[in-house]
């Protein structure tokens, strides 16, 4: 017997990697993150993130913890000397500074797909470590009926991933 506890949030199984390049959201030049959850009761979000050639996703902090897993490709961090590769795991503890590139020449791959699970934002910083802009869980919802209305999938596409 199946028994579905009262309240209980609906569960989302899909494929990660869209047939459908539409449901990339841009982000930056090179830089486009597909949503898979947007948690809004946790104020975290899990997403595929992916950068070809010469994209670069700016300096910034996380207050919270991140975790990475690699599905294709090849990225580091300027900050640090280890480069992630496909089936690698990573952990971004909170506090930690860094800005992902995909680095061709350095690390042999044209583009990076990797899933993400962040809590709570990530806030752009300069060189002086000034805050210039963030992101949260609702600043991803907006980016994504944003897109998703411009080209033609309807907001509900969100709609549907968030909790
Ligand atoms: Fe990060």
């Amino acid at each position: 017997m199946i028994v579905q506890l009262p309240g209980i949030q609906r569960e989302i199984a899909m494929p990660a990697i869209p047939d459908d390049e539409r449901v990339w959201v841009p982000q930056a030049p090179n830089v486009w993150f597909r949503p898979l959850l947007l948690n809004t009761v946790t104020g975290s979000w899990c997403n595929l993130l992916r950068v070809r050639r010469s994209g670069v996703l700016s300096r910034h902090i996380h207050p919270s913890w991140v975790t990475g897993y690699v599905i294709r490709g090849a990225w580091r961090y300027l900050e640090h000397d280890w480069v992630a590769r496909e089936g690698s795991f990573v952990y971004e503890p909170p506090g930690e500074i860094h800005t992902l590139v995909v680095d061709e020449a350095a690390d042999g791959a044209q583009e990076m797909i990797t899933l993400f699970n962040i809590h709570g934002a990530m806030v752009y910083v300069d060189e002086d470590g000034r805050q210039t802009g963030y992101e949260d869980v609702f600043s991803k919802i907006a980016m994504c009926r944003r897109h998703y209305e411009a080209v033609g999938l309807g907001a509900a596409a969100v709609d549907e991933l968030i909790r």
